[in-house]
C-alpha cells in the first residue's frame, strides 16, 4: 500500500514551515525505509546465520522470542537496523517539537479560541496525580511524555503529539490519525445493529484521534474523553472543536475515574492498555465493568496477545519495549486478558478477542495508491460499511456486562 496524502490541517494544529516540514517530511520517509527497506531483512539474517550461530553456541535452536533476541543481538544487520528505527523515532519528535515551540504563541490563542467556543465539558487539574507509568518516562521517546507541563494551562505536549504520530504512523491512519476509532466505530455498527449507545467514554484518549469518530457515528450520544495528560485533554477538547465536534474531554485515570456506576453504554480504549501497568490493567476492567449499565459493551483496541503469533513475529514487536521506550509493550501481551474480564465481573461467554478491520483499508482497498481525492474523502468522514478487507484490522477485546 503506498500513501500519497497529508495530515488534515485543522485549525489547532500546528503549521510547520518549509524547512521544519522538510526535516518533518525525510523522518517519515526514514522510518518508511526501516520499515520497508530494512526490516524484511531480519528473517533471512536471522534463518541464514543468526538461528545457526545460536545453535552452535548452544546446542539447541532458538526456542522463544528470547532465544532469538540472544541470537539477534549480535548480528551487525540487527543492530543496524535497530539503531536507525531509533534514530528515525527520536529525530521526530525534535522535527516536531522545534516547529511547536517556534509557534506555540499563535497556538496557544488558537487553542484558546476553540476552547472557548466547545460548550462540551473540558476538565483538567495541574494538581492531578499522573500515574508513575506515564510519568517517569517518556514513552515511545516523544520528550516530555503525555503530561508535562509548565502552567497548568500548557497544551504543547497535545501539539507535539497530534503532528508527531501522524509521522509515526506515515499517514496510515489517516488524515486525521483517527482510523483506529473508525475502525471500531465501523466494526460496533457493523456486528451490533441495533446498538445505539447514548453515552460513551473513550479511556486514555490523547487528544481525541479516537474518541472524535465515536461523536460522529453516534451524534446523540454524549461522548467523553479522559486521559492522564492535562496538555492532551486540553488539545483534544479544542481539537474537537476545530473538526466541527463538541467533545468533552477530563483529565481523569481509567483506573478510577469518578464517574457514577452504570452510567455508560459503551466504554472504549484503543492502545491505551499497552501504555499502564500489570497492576492498572485489572483495575481498569474492573472500573469498565462498574461504569457499563447492564449489557453495556467494553471494547479495548490493542496489541494482540503473544500466543496469537509465532516467537520471531513476538520477538520483532517485542523491539518496542527494548528499544522505544515502552516498558509494559511486550509483558502486557502476555497478560490474560480474557481472565481479567472474567475476574473483573464480565460473563465468560461475551469475551472475545476479535479484528476490527481497518477503516482506511476499507475505504480505499488494500493495494490502493491514495490520491488526493482519496485524501479529501478521507477527511469528509464517511463511514463505509463495506466487506471484510484483506490486509489491515486491530485487534479488540470485547466484553458485556449481564444484562
Ligand atoms: C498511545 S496513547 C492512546 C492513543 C489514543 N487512545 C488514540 O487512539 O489516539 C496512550 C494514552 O493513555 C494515557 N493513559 C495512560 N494511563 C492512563 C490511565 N490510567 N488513565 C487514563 N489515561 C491513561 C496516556 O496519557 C496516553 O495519552
Amino acid at each position: 500500500m503506498v500513501n500519497t496524502f497529508q495530515q488534515h490541517q485543522h485549525a489547532a494544529l500546528p503549521r510547520a514551515n518549509h524547512d521544519e516540514r522538510a526535516r518533518q517530511e525525510f523522518t517519515k520517509s526514514l522510518k518508511q525505509f526501516v520499515q520497508q527497506g530494512l526490516l524484511p531483512g531480519l528473517t533471512p539474517v536471522y534463518q541464514t546465520r543468526a538461528a545457526k550461530a545460536f545453535e552452535k553456541e548452544h546446542g539447541k535452536p532458538p526456542a522463544d522470542r528470547w532465544d532469538i533476541r540472544k541470537a539477534m543481538v549480535k548480528d551487525l544487520y540487527f543492530q543496524h537496523y535497530a539503531a536507525t528505527n531509533r534514530i528515525a523515532q527520536e529525530l521526530l519528535w525534535e522535527a516536531v517539537i522545534g516547529s511547536v515551540e517556534r509557534q506555540l504563541p499563535e497556538l496557544e490563542k488558537a487553542i484558546a479560541d476553540l476552547t472557548a467556543s466547545n460548550p462540551a465539558p473540558l476538565e483538567s487539574d495541574p494538581a492531578f496525580p499522573v500515574p508513575r507509568y506515564v510519568s517517569a518516562l517518556d514513552i515511545h521517546c516523544m520528550p516530555g511524555g503525555y503530561a508535562s507541563e509548565i502552567d497548568g494551562k500548557d497544551i504543547a505536549q497535545g501539539a507535539i503529539y497530534d503532528r508527531g504520530v501522524y509521522l509515526y504512523a506515515m499517514g496510515y491512519m489517516g488524515p486525521d490519525n483517527d482510523d483506529m476509532g473508525r475502525s471500531v466505530c465501523n466494526y460496533v455498527k457493523r456486528k451490533m445493529p441495533g446498538f445505539q449507545p447514548k453515552r460513551i467514554l473513550d479511556m486514555g484518549c490523547t487528544v481525541g484521534h479516537s474518541t472524535v469518530p465515536f461523536k460522529e457515528q453516534f451524534p446523540d450520544a454524549e461522548v467523553i474523553g479522559i486521559d492522564v495528560g492535562g496538555p492532551c485533554v486540553r488539545y483534544a477538547h479544542a481539537r474537537s472543536k476545530a473538526l466541527g465536534h463538541d467533545v468533552s474531554f477530563m483529565q481523569r485515570s481509567a483506573e478510577d475515574t469518578g464517574f457514577e456506576a452504570g452510567s455508560f453504554d459503551l466504554v472504549v480504549s484503543h492502545i491505551l492498555l499497552h501504555e499502564t501497568s500489570g497492576q492498572a490493567m485489572p483495575r481498569i476492567f474492573r472500573e469498565c465493568h462498574r461504569l457499563l449499565k447492564p449489557g453495556g459493551l467494553m471494547i479495548h483496541a490493542d496489541l494482540p496477545p503473544f500466543d496469537l503469533m509465532d516467537p520471531f513475529t513476538q520477538f520483532i514487536l517485542d523491539n518496542e519495549t527494548y528499544y522505544n521506550n515502552e516498558p509494559f509493550w511486550g509483558a502486557m501481551r502476555d497478560k490474560d486478558q480474557i481472565g481479567m474480564a472474567r475476574d473483573a465481573g464480565f460473563p465468560a461467554e461475551t469475551i472475545r478477542f476479535d479484528t476490527a478491520p481497518m477503516a482506511i483499508m476499507e475505504f480505499a482497498g488494500a493495494d490502493t495508491t491514495y490520491t488526493e481525492d482519496a485524501a479529501e474523502a478521507l477527511a469528509e468522514r464517511e463511514f463505509t460499511a463495506g466487506e471484510y478487507a484483506p490486509g489491515g484490522g486491530w485487534e479488540v477485546l470485547i466484553a458485556q456486562k449481564a444484562a
